[in-house]
């Protein structure tokens, strides 16, 4: 079974628990870092496990969701290996995948409703990287 990690903070809290239903309804293990509550907590600690739990190898991709995706996105980008796309639409998702190869989906639980976030995932998902020229280029990132 795929594991995937996700991760959020007060912000992202209720959209994350949207997004996870999504993924156990494919059949996909969650293993969810936290947070647990809509209480006011800090996005760089989340982001940080999710990058670091990927980077071990404890699974393939991550998603994470704050208010608008950005803190996440600044915070995981900052580890070697991590590519985390911040997606606000369908083209957005595929983009990052087929080109860029992102390891993790952020998203921002202030800017997009739940139904478009659905869409965004589930195009992130079922996009494959198309290597190629593409992964020539994120070769050149990863070694920065
Ligand atoms: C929290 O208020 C907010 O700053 C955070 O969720 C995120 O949007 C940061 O980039």
């Amino acid at each position: 079974m795929r594991t995937i990690l996700v991760g959020s903070d007060h912000a992202g809290f209720e959209l994350k628990n949207v997004l996870k239903d999504v993924l156990t309804a494919r059949g996909l293990q969650v293993i969810d870092v936290g947070c647990d509550s809509e209480t006011s907590c800090d996005y760089p600690l989340f982001a940080q496990d999710v990058a670091r739990r990927l980077t071990s190898g404890e699974a393939s991709m991550g998603v994470l969701v704050c208010g608008t995706g950005i803190g996440m996105s600044i915070s995981a980008n900052r580890f070697r290996g991590i590519r985390a796309a911040l997606c606000t639409s369908e083209f957005h998702a595929r983009m990052s995948r087929a080109h860029n190869d992102a390891n993790v989906l952020v998203l921002g639980g202030r800017v997009t409703g739940s139904g478009l976030a659905k869409a965004i995932l589930e195009a992130w998902l079922d996009t494959p990287f198309e290597g190629d020229r593409h992964k020539r280029r994120v070769d050149q990132i990863d070694a920065m």
